[in-house]
């Protein structure tokens, strides 16, 4: 990981000051660097532990860091990483145009990989992750969002990026299809239940510990699986004040939307949603060969469910 971050220090070098500032500035916040360690986990599980993986791990926190860029910009969203967002401090202009940069940047150094499989499962991840967000714009302020479409959302914005790093991972040791596949599962299941588990932690987490605010998902209307449960769940009362709640993306209302999903079980729901797309990913890989790099990831799906930040 220490040489990931070299690279990825190395890479962010521009003529054009405001795109370094910019970009060190989310990039040295931190961050749990999850997306490439997966890729390295991959790797060495499969016995690859070849120089290029360390690029291409670097370019799966490229695309992670756009999306973060762009998606703090159309989220509205004050605090990351503990730090005012970099459209808080920059502005949305050069926020989104620095995600761009990243974005480009990633793509530069996936050409240097010289591999096209590669080329073409992270240009059709990130054209995924592009689809799975305006989908969720789409949705916005929808009570009747089901649990079918909230999927949809989640596996496009969040799976597919690490399904991506599993699945290069898997490329990058010449694994047979069969193990391809099996990573691709891991990783796809583990980002579904990273992001639930997220869900979750807007409406139960602690500021400062997250780095980022609660209730950012009520304020934008956003029908994540913890109000999609709760709206299921609740009586004709409650439901009325969470469809009023989601249609106005009225936050005043925060605690008494809080107490319903508590107490619909609407937060268990969600987190047995998160349990059991963790257990798939487990399952997944039960056919890689076993040794510490294996056991890691396996202990990423256990751990994840637990996870406050
Ligand atoms: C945040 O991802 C975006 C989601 C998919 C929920 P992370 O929680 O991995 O963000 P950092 O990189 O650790 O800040
Ligand atoms: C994160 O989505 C961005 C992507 C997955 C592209 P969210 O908006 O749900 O996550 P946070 O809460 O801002 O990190
Ligand atoms: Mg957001
Ligand atoms: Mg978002």
């Amino acid at each position: 990981m220490r040489e990931v971050d070299r690279v990825i220090s190395e890479r962010l070098n521009s003529g054009v000051p405001l795109v370094s500032q910019v970009s060190q500035y989310i990039i040295n916040a931190g961050g749990k660097r999850l997306r490439p360690a997966i890729l390295l986990l991959v790797c060495q599980a499969l016995g690859y532990g070849a120089e290029n993986r360390f690029k291409l791990a670097a370019v799966v926190e490229f695309i992670h860091t756009a999306t973060l860029l762009h998606d703090d910009v159309v989220d509205e969203s004050a605090l990351r990483r503990g730090r005012d967002t970099a459209n808080a401090m920059f502005g949305n202009a050069a926020s989104v145009l620095v995600g761009d940069f990243l974005y480009s940047r990633a793509f530069q150094m996936m050409v240097e990989a010289n591999n096209m499989r590669l080329l073409e499962v992270l240009a059709q991840a990130t054209n995924v992750i592009a689809e799975g967000e305006v989908l969720q714009l789409m949705n916005m302020h929808n009570a009747e969002l089901d649990e079918a479409a909230y999927l949809d959302v989640i596996r496009s914005k969040t799976a597919k990026l690490f399904e991506a790093c599993a699945r290069v991972g898997a490329i990058l040791a010449g694994a047979e299809p069969s193990v391809e596949e099996a990573c691709a599962t891991y990783g796809q299941a583990l980002g579904t239940a990273f992001q639930i588990v997220d869900d979750v932690l807007d409406y139960t987490g602690q500021a400062k510990v997250m780095g980022k605010n609660l209730g950012d998902d009520l304020r934008e209307g956003k029908t994540t699986l913890p109000l999609i449960a709760a709206m299921r769940l609740a009586n004709a009362q409650d439901r009325s004040i969470l469809k009023t709640a989601i249609e106005s993306g009225d936050i005043s209302q925060i605690q008494a939307i809080v107490a319903i999903v508590q107490k619909t079980g609407a937060l268990a729901v969600a987190q047995e949603a998160a349990a059991s797309e963790a257990r798939r990913a487990i399952a997944a890989i039960a056919l890689l060969p076993s040794n510490d790099f294996k056991a890691c990831l396996l202990q990423l799906g256990l751990q994840l469910l637990e996870r406050k930040a």
